[in-house]
């Protein structure tokens, strides 16, 4: 079952930077790219570093402690030294809200 909560307005995004929202004591980062919107756990799979103070890049968002790139699309891995992909969340807009379904 799904469960769609709203994290952010559609305007707090912008390209080329994520923002972190914490809904339910997750900690999620959204990225805005030319794919859309997604979002992804904020934590790096490789230390204590958060994705949304990375620097964006076409789809992928760059570690800012040791450069991995993470897919906002999927969480995968696109370049090491992380090897672990991070969750990622579905995303839907809706009336300029912003929603993540946590359930998921
Ligand atoms: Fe993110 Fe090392 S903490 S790549």
């Amino acid at each position: 079952m799904s469960q769609w909560i709203d994290v952010a307005a559609e305007a707090d995004l912008f390209e080329g930077a994520g923002i972190a929202v914490t809904p339910q004591d997750q900690d999620i980062a959204i990225f805005k790219v030319d794919d859309g919107v997604f979002a992804i756990n904020n934590d790096c799979s490789h230390g204590n570093a958060k994705l949304c103070e990375g620097f964006v890049e076409g789809n992928y968002v760059e570690c800012p402690f040791h450069q991995a790139l993470f897919d906002v699309r999927d969480g995968t891995v696109g370049c090491g030294p992380a090897t672990e992909p991070v969750k990622s969340w579905p995303v839907k807009i809706e009336a300029g809200r912003v929603y993540i379904d946590l359930a998921s």
